[in-house]
């Protein structure tokens, strides 16, 4: 008869344990009955990097990587990426269900109207050199952002935590916009409420001397779907920064910073950077058989923008994106470099190496190109990475302060260091 356990034998005391399978999944802690004798801790599993531990049960997004899926809370990311916004999708992220008309222009008119930031966070962010990556005065500045709000610790009461993230995701753009203008020795560009959350990021960002701000429309679309595809990824490495600093019970700007810190990691929000180093490196379409030689030469090189941890079929994601950079080239011109990310895709998508691999292109490959021709500095692009993705953060996060299985993070380790030893006075030492 089948049953939803799992028979274990210890070998190493001849006992039998029964544990129970539920959502595919055993319970580590049901392990720690298995004991050698009564002063054993208990079987511990070991699990770096977290590779196959489930940290947590979760509503919000949906992933299956052989097939290539990707949904929020249901609905595929190819139907909102056509049909949705930024903000009705982050919407559905943080709420559970898309809004009705009502809601929706409730959550726009909040969203729109909570983009000022205290001025004292522009003698912040004046405290930084002139070339401090942006990404370091992001991080600072929603940590600092916090402090304006005390009551944000207050994180048990549901209307004081809808009250913060409605603050976190209006006010990303415009310290995210501050960031760049400090960065390119330009004044504060104040948000403009008549314009949609992307056009009014572009505005911060670009506007000069023209009294109204007037954003390309085939660039602010282009924008809000990349905020769309980035907005959520489940518990990826900023995602479980954000639900481990967050389990502490701190206010969320704190967790909002250091899920911001595990984004700029190079082997997180960085890829995008590198797929620009890369296509300007190889420089020609000529160089391209040359530069995928040198990839599967195994001297180390990578093909950047290419390969998942988790999707081994394709990266939904890319495909879409590969629409807009055509969309946004069409009003910018022709990147140089896309001839050159054609070929070596065309090449890559042949070639036995990639093939057997499965190494297809991952959402960075076209939106470095993108965000290039959009005129934003390379290292602004994990900053353009990190706006949507607070969405995302704070569902997480709202749904482990809510989840009863949830405590604060503590992972267990193997201690492999000395055994307990006397302390040795200096002039004893060898
Ligand atoms: N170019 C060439 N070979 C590759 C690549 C690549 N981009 N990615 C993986 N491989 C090879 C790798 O050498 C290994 O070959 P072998 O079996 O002969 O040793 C095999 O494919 C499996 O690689 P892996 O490192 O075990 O795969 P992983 O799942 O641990 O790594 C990855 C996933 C994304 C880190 C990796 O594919 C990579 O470094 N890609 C380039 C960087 C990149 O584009 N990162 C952005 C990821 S998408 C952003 C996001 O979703 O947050």
């Amino acid at each position: 008869m089948a049953s939803d356990t799992l028979s274990i034998t210890d070998n190493r005391t001849g006992k039998k344990y029964e544990v129970p399978i539920a959502e595919g999944t055993i319970k580590a802690t049901d392990l720690r009955q298995i004991k050698t004798d009564a002063g054993d801790f208990g079987l511990m599993t070991y699990d770096p990097a977290f590779m196959n531990t489930a940290a947590c049960r979760s509503a919000i997004t949906f992933i299956d990587g052989d097939k290539g899926i990707l949904e929020y809370r249901g609905y595929p990311i190819e139907q909102l990426a056509e049909k949705s916004t930024y903000l009705e999708t982050a919407y559905l992220l943080l709420r559970g269900s898309l809004p009705s008309k009502d809601d929706l222009a409730r959550w726009k008119n909040d969203v729109t109207y909570h983009t000022f930031i205290n001025e004292n966070l522009k003698g912040l962010l004046d405290a930084f050199r002139y070339n401090a990556h942006p990404m370091g005065k992001l991080i600072s500045t929603v940590a600092a952002l916090g402090t304006f709000y005390p009551e944000a610790k207050n994180i048990t009461d549901p209307e004081v935590r809808a009250r913060q993230v409605t603050r976190i995701v209006a006010k990303m753009i415009t310290i995210a916009a501050f960031a760049y203008r400090h960065m390119v020795g330009q004044r504060y560009a104040y948000p403009d409420n008549d314009l949609s959350y992307a056009a009014n990021f572009l505005n911060m960002v670009f506007k000069t001397t023209e009294t109204k701000y007037k954003p390309n429309p085939a660039m602010e679309r282009a924008l809000d779907v990349l905020f769309i595809l980035h907005a959520d990824h489940e518990q990826n490495c900023s995602t479980s920064a954000m639900r481990a600093v967050g389990s502490s019970h701190v206010d969320p700007y704190s967790a909002v910073a250091a899920a911001a810190a595990a984004l700029y990691g190079p082997l997180h929000g960085g890829a995008n950077e590198e797929v620009i180093r890369m296509l300007t490196e190889i420089g020609s379409v000529k160089n391209v058989p040359a530069f995928i030689g040198r990839v599967k030469s195994g001297e180390g090189v990578r093909l950047m923008g290419f390969g998942h941890r988790v999707y081994k079929n394709y990266d939904p994601r890319a495909k879409i994106i590969k629409k807009v950079a055509y969309e946004v080239f069409e009003v910018t011109g022709k990147s140089p470099l896309l001839d050159i990310a054609l070929e070596l895709e065309r090449i890559a998508l042949e070639d036995e190496y990639f093939v057997k691999r499965k190494l297809y292109p991952n959402v960075d490959f076209y939106s470095g190109l993108i965000y290039q021709a959009m005129k934003f500095p390379m290292d602004m692009f994990p900053v353009l990475f990190a706006i949507p993705r607070v969405s995302g953060w704070l569902s997480q996060w709202e749904e482990m302060l809510q989840d009863p299985d949830q405590k604060i993070a503590r992972p267990r380790q193997i201690f492999v260091g000395a055994a307990r030893r006397d302390y040795t006075p200096i002039d004893k030492r060898p």
